[in-house]
């Protein structure tokens, strides 16, 4: 069957998800956004596992309701099998497994990082084989050689934190509430972001190490407070715009390096961190210099979704790459 309907689940972190696909075409694409982490200033693994609980029932419902596809027209259920939160992804694992046995229909498992990079064929233009992608998010920071749709190779990565962890945890320090990434960038637009300076972290080959920028930021607010009580307040937007920076600065100086050592100029980024404004604008500026075709994804499909694990089950359908029923959640599923 070369036009497969597969109802997809992701239910990695804080966000519970359901799309429906059919022929490589997404109906549907349903997100639950978990508000009850807000106050807590980050994700709480146990309440997230609990919202998927009650989220994912209403949440299935609509993304068939919206599609306009009965469960008798489906032909595989799909889920994130990992990386994510244990509890929560053997939430969409269980939901994904009763679905598909009592439809009597395959299961598909699905890489959650993979699925990041092919959230890239959901929509023209899509990316000429072999291109990289830099996949960036709140987890991982990884620079992937991408040989066809199933077929990929982490060249380059983190060696601690990953880039989203170093947004949210400045955005934090700097008193922002979560989630800080997107409200650091926010923020950032306002700043000069030559203001102030951080020190632009230098791993072996194309890996990353983002530890080092959290704590220069930590030492220097501790310094010009000091000084200066309100110097938060007064250089926020300043602050904001040189971190963003150096994080992108870094993130790229990696990709360049990569690109020109294999010669590719098909370059994507993928991930939650991809939906940062200044990110996207540099890679634009940085496809001009380098001759690059960039591909940016539509921001709906940035962060987690289940529009990505949809298009991956579809290329997996394709390939007849089944899950057995005795598949269970990877919270550090590799490639
Ligand atoms: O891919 P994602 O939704 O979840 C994971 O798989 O981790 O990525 C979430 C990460 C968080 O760290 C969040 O702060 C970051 O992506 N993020 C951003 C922006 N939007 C989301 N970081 C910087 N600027 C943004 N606009
Ligand atoms: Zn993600």
């Amino acid at each position: 069957m070369t036009e497969p309907t597969i109802l997809a689940i992701e239910s990695s972190c804080d966000e519970t998800s359901a799309a429906v696909i059919k022929g490589g075409k997404v109906l549907s694409n349903i997100i639950a956004t978990q508000a009850v982490h807000e106050q807590y200033g980050g994700v709480v693994p146990e309440l997230a596992s609990r919202a998927h609980q009650q989220n994912i029932i209403p949440v299935v419902t609509q993304a068939l309701r919206t599609a306009n596809v009965a469960k008798t027209e489906l032909n595989a259920v799909a889920f994130t099998r990992g990386p994510g939160l244990l509890g929560a992804l053997l939430v969409g694992c269980s939901f994904a497994k009763s679905f598909a046995l009592g439809l009597d229909i395959p299961l598909i498992e699905v890489n959650h990082m993979q699925a990041h990079i092919l959230a890239h064929f959901i929509e023209d233009p899509k990316p000429g084989f072999p291109f990289l992608c830099l996949t960036v998010s709140g987890g991982h920071t990884q620079i992937v050689l991408v040989k066809s749709h199933l077929e990929m190779e982490i060249i380059g990565q983190t060696t601690d934190d990953a880039v989203g962890e170093a947004f949210d945890k400045t955005a934090k320090m700097l008193g922002l509430p979560y989630p800080g990434g997107p409200l650091l960038d926010k923020t950032a637009k306002q700043g000069n972001p030559d203001a102030f300076e951080f020190p632009v972290g230098n791993m072996p080959a194309y890996n990353y190490s983002f530890s080092g920028i959290k704590t220069s930021v930590l030492y220097f607010l501790k310094d010009r407070t000091k000084h200066n009580p309100n110097f938060v307040q007064e250089n926020l937007a300043d602050i904001c715009a040189s971190v963003q920076k150096t994080l992108i600065k870094t993130l790229l100086k990696k990709l360049v390096l990569a690109a020109k050592d294999l010669g590719i100029t098909e370059v994507a980024i993928a991930g939650g961190v991809s939906a940062n404004s200044g990110l996207r604008e540099t890679l634009q500026e940085y496809a001009k210099k380098y001759k690059w075709n960039v591909y940016i994804p539509a921001f709906q499909y940035c962060t987690d979704n289940a529009a990505m694990i949809a298009i991956a089950a579809h290329y997996q359908y394709l390939k007849g790459d089944f899950a057995t029923q005795y598949v269970s959640p990877e919270p550090r599923l590799k490639f």
